[in-house]
């Protein structure tokens, strides 16, 4: 019997410590909440995502009075890039949360579901994304969404 450790790297940093590209996705990952509809949570999410090709997609929380039928933001924008653009590998995603009347202080971090996708997109393209999540007081950015899904089951288990 023995342990193992698994080991998760985070770059934490502030906004005016992202280069341009990064600043830009961000931008729009903010911008993106203001779409969000989120009329029972009031947490009102924005992901943007940049395809190999240089587009940049966003989307939102799509909420429902039948709460499991709603989407994240990271789901919205994963399947709008997937459907619109299935010859482009996603490289990266920002992630931003607006709540009450401002952005959240802490980066907002995706949930279980969204982050089984987001490996889905990893392997469907065969490349990492890059993950930014925004807070006012601090940003993290995750190498690739492995770090966040230890152990992760995925489409090579089906092999
Ligand atoms: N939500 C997202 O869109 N992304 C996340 O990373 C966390 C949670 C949404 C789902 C729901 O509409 C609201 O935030 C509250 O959970």
């Amino acid at each position: 019997m023995k342990n193992i450790d698994i080991v998760t790297n985070i770059v934490v940093c502030n906004y005016t410590e992202l280069n341009e590209t990064q600043k830009n996705l961000v931008d729009q990952a903010k911008k993106a909440c203001k779409n969000a509809y989120a009329p029972y949570s009031h947490f009102s999410v924005g992901a943007a995502a940049m395809l190999d090709n240089g587009t940049i997609v966003t989307g939102s929380n799509q909420e429902n009075a039948a709460y499991p039928s709603g989407t994240c933001a990271e789901r919205t924008t994963l399947f709008y890039a997937g459907a619109q653009y299935p010859d482009n590998a996603v490289t990266m995603l920002a992630i931003a949360a607006y709540k009450g009347n401002a952005y959240t202080q802490t980066p907002t971090a995706p949930c279980g579901a969204c982050r089984q996708v987001i490996l889905e997109t990893e392997h469907r393209y065969n490349k990492p994304i890059e993950i930014i999540l925004y807070g006012e007081d601090k940003t993290y950015i995750i190498t690739s969404v492995e770090s966040l899904l230890p152990l992760c089951f995925g489409k090579t288990d089906l092999e």
